[in-house]
This record gives structure tokens, sequence and C-alpha cells, in this order.
């Protein structure tokens, strides 16, 4: 397993670019959105769709066609930044040709460098951070006006709450549903604090509508998004206290068991979890509702407790090493992914091998592992040395992934033989003989489509694996969708 091999499963999450289409406009004007990054990132573009679409525009998949460019644009790690930067001079060069042609960046790129991609770059006319999309319509007016248009302000209290995402690139099966906006972790490598501004949760009867309305226009599955899903409380501070003692409050358990209780026939998923915050609780309700599926993705970043403490995650080994436990006492097949970051400042050999070790003893189903990249302005940057050489890191990256893969085979194997329920998402990419979707744990399945289709939820017999994939042999249809 090469780095290489590994950037394509870094990108599946966080840098997969797509294209919102569909729509004819009413004020004459077509729309072309593209999205990279995290889930809250392709949920927001839902979002901004919906906004642009009320106002008149259409939406194209074919940028040739677009009278307005947005993209929404992610920080994460350099390397994400770079193929954005690319694709913006692109653009630049196409606005040559086509005079009136608006580009405009949205997302934490945008929050990120502000004003400066006006000034230095000059690769944009819009720059739109995360809470201000209900402006746009008029940012795209002033542009109109021969001006350039700027509003990264973050807000303490926008969660877009009223706003019913426009579902257009979907699969129309499995639909995200944000629960929270921002982060005030501060885990000191990341850059998300900064671009999203500080957490805060939606109220729990908006995001039950917006589930509820997605069940009855066909969907089937619903992911709730938060940087950190166990932090959502609603009517309550992060102490816990009750804001306004005449109404109720919410926590994630109990909002995940309002969103479990609109159907057994809507699947419900959430991410992330956060392992200094996942409460007993929560595994218990998931362990309680049969359509809440048993798979948890727990960022554990690093096995050293040393390195923990540098990272500011506010967990140590043990304690992961104890929310693991629970997860496993409460739900024994759970399935478990992580994410693993290799080469954080001063990481010794040993603390490299505490990583390795963690991995083997914890057995994740799957993981995103990535190499540490410095991020302006974050407590690392200001604190630590970003010194462990371009070598070692990659080194270090390359070990962990051949583990984890060879483990997550191994995981995969295990399942030759036995039955699953799989929901499926459509044809598979390679083939419309075969259909793809994924099981309880997350793993993508696919299987020759016999009658089967599009939202059904099916029993498949597994009979090959890789790492990444299962396939197999459709058993019987439980429950078909009659459209
Ligand atoms: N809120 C989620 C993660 C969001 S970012 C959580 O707390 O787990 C997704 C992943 O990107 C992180 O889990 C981390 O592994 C990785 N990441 C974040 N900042 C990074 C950086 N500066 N360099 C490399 N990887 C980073
Ligand atoms: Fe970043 Fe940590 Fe917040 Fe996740 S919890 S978004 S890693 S600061
Ligand atoms: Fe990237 Fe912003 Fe998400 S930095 S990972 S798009 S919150």
């Amino acid at each position: 397993m090469s780095i290489e091999d590994n950037k394509e499963m870094d990108e599946s999450l966080q840098g997969t670019a797509t294209v919102i289409k569909t729509g004819k406009p009413s004020n004459g004007k077509m729309l072309f959105l593209e999205s990279y990054g995290c889930a809250m990132n392709f949920a927001d573009s839902e979002v901004v769709a919906s906004i642009m679409t009320e106002e008149g525009y259409g939406t194209t998949s074919d940028e040739h066609e677009a009278d307005i460019i947005l993209i929404n644009t992610c920080s994460i790690r350099e390397n994400a930044e770079e193929r954005i930067r690319k694709r913006l001079t692109n653009f630049k060069n196409r606005k040559k040709r086509q005079p009136g042609l608006i580009v405009g960046v949205l997302g934490c790129m945008a929050e990120r460098l502000k004003q400066a991609f006006l000034e230095e770059e000059q690769l944009v006319d819009i720059v739109a951070g995360p809470d201000s999309y209900r402006d746009l319509p008029n940012l795209v007016n002033e542009v109109g006006s021969g001006q350039k248009a700027v509003n990264v302000l973050l807000s303490r209290d926008e969660t877009y709450a009223d706003i019913s995402p426009i579902r257009l690139n979907g699969n129309g099966v499995s639909g995200y549903v944000s629960i929270t906006r921002g982060c005030d972790n501060m885990c000191s490598f990341c850059v998300v604090p900064f671009t999203r501004g500080r957490e805060r949760s939606r109220s729990p009867e908006t995001i039950e509508r917006e589930c509820r309305d997605l069940f009855d226009s066909g969907y089937r599955e619903v992911t709730l998004l938060g940087q950190n899903v166990d932090s959502y409380r609603w009517n309550m501070t992060s102490k816990g206290e009750i804001k306004d003692e005449t109404a109720s409050t919410t926590n994630f358990s109990q909002l995940m068991e309002m969103v479990a209780q609109i159907s057994p026939e809507l699947r419900v998923r959430f991410s992330t979890s956060h392992p200094k915050d996942m409460t007993d609780e929560v595994i218990e309700v998931m362990a309680k509702y049969d359509n809440i599926c048993s798979y948890i993705h727990l960022p554990v970043q690093s096995g050293n407790t040393e390195m923990l403490k540098r990272m500011n995650r506010g967990y140590s080994r043990e304690w992961y090493l104890d929310r693991i436990a629970a997860i496993r006492r409460i739900i024994p097949d759970c399935a478990i992914s992580t994410d693993i970051i290799t080469g954080f400042c001063d990481e010794t050999e040993e603390e490299h091998n505490d990583t390795l070790s963690l991995i083997k003893e914890v057995k994740f189903d799957f993981a995103f592992m990535y190499k540490y990249s410095e991020r302006p302005k974050t407590l690392a940057e200001r604190r630590y040395e970003d010194n462990v050489s371009e070598e070692v890191k990659s080194a270090r990256l390359t070990e962990i992934i051949d583990l984890q893969l060879s483990q997550a085979l191994a995981s995969h194997q295990a399942q030759i033989g036995k039955i699953h329920k799989v929901l499926v998402e459509g044809f598979s990419k390679r083939s419309d003989d075969f259909l793809s979707g994924r099981n309880d744990y997350n793993s993508k399945t696919i299987f020759p489509r016999g009658k089967a289709k599009k939202g059904d939820y099916v029993l498949v017999k597994i009979t090959e694996c890789t790492s990444a994939t299962l396939k197999g042999e459709l058993v019987e249809i439980l429950t078909s969708v009659t459209n």
C-alpha cells in the first residue's frame, strides 16, 4: 500500500469535488456549485443551493453553462488548499474568455484567507465564510454593480435551521442533516475552530422535521452531522445548566432517539463522535434501536498519552480504550473507524509505536490516516515546531496504513458466508448489472441486482471481499420501495 493509495482514500472523504445539478432558472442565470472537504461542507452546499434557488437561479452540473461559479472549500491540510487553488486559477482563466462570469469562494478557505483572496490573489469576485450564506444574493448583486464582495463574519447563533436544503447531487436514499456548527475544542493541530467559529446546536424540532421530510420524500438513511456530535445540547450551557426553565432540554442521545423514532425504516447514522464526550448513554440508545446503525467513527489521532496532550485532545490512551471497551460491551458487533495523524510535532519513534500498538489492540474496521500538515494560527503552529521530517512522516504513515489495511481485510474476510442487511444506494460504479449499498456497519457492499432497486433493504450473503468492499449475492428483498 503506497502513500498515493492513501491519498485516494483521503480524497474520498476530504476533497472530493461534487457538482450539484438540475433546475431551470427563473432569473435567467445558472449556478455551478462545487464542494470540497468534509460532509458538513457538502451539507452546507445544499443550504447554499436552496438560498440561490429561492433567488431564481437554476443549477447546472456543466461549468461551461454557468453564469456564476461557487466553490465550497476546505482548509484542513495544505494539500486540500493547493488543489482548490489550482481549480480557482482555472476559473480565473475562464473569466478572461467569459467576461461577466462571477466566481465566488465559500467555506473554510474563504474564512481563513478573507480579503487576501481579493487583494493578493485576485482569483475571485466573492468571498463568503460559512456563516454568511444568507447574504450570498446581496454579495452577488454587489459584484453585478462592479465591486468585489466579502462577508466572513462568524456568528454565534446561525444554524440555517429554517432553510430546507436542496438535495441535488445525492442518491435520493441517504442524506446529511447538520445538528451543530462550529467547534469549541481547539485540538492543537486543527484549523476548524478558526474557520467555522464557535460551536452551536440547532433546535431539535427543525432537525426532526428535516429528517421526517427526507423520509417522506423517499430517503431511507440520515447522517446527523457535527464536528463533535456528542456535545450537541439544546437549552443547556456547556456546564449542563438549563438556560430556559420553562422549556425542555435535549442532549445528543435524546436527539438520536427522536430521529430513530420517525420510522423503523429510516436508518440513522452520525458523525463525528469525540472520545472525550461520548457517553455510555449514547451507546445504549444505539443498542436500543435496530435502525441506528452499529457503527461509530471515533477519531483517536494518536495512541500515546503525551502526544494526545500536545494535541490537546482532552483524553488519554487509557480513556480512549475504555470508550472502546464500553462500545464492545454494549454493542459487541459494532464497527469502529478512526482518524490518525502521523508525524505531529515532536513525535518520537516510541510514540509512533504506541499508535501502532493501539491499532493492533482496537482492530479498527476502517481508518482515515494523514500526515500532519501545519496550519496557520493553530495552537500547534504557535506553540510547537513542525519538526518531524517529511521522510519520517511518510514512512510512519505507510507503516500505519499497511497495518490498518491488513487488519481491515481480516475483519472483512471474517464476514464471508454471513448475511448482511444492506440499504441499496444505486448501481455500482463499474456496472449497471450490480447494485451498491452499505451494510449496518458502513461497509460498501456490491451484489448482482436481481429484482432489487435503489432504496430497498435487502439481505446479501457475503462471498468475496477486499479491505474496502464486500461482494455477495442477493438472498432476499426485505422492503421494497414502491415508486
Ligand atoms: N471533528 C472531527 C474531525 C474533523 S477533521 C474530530 O474531532 O475528530 C478530520 C480529520 O482530519 C481529523 O480527525 C484529523 O485526523 C485530520 N486533521 C485535522 N487537522 C489536520 C492537520 N493539520 N494535519 C493532518 N490531519 C489533520
Ligand atoms: Fe478540529 Fe478537534 Fe474540533 Fe475535531 S474536535 S474539528 S479535530 S478542533
Ligand atoms: Fe475542511 Fe472545513 Fe470541513 S476545513 S474538513 S471543510 S470544516
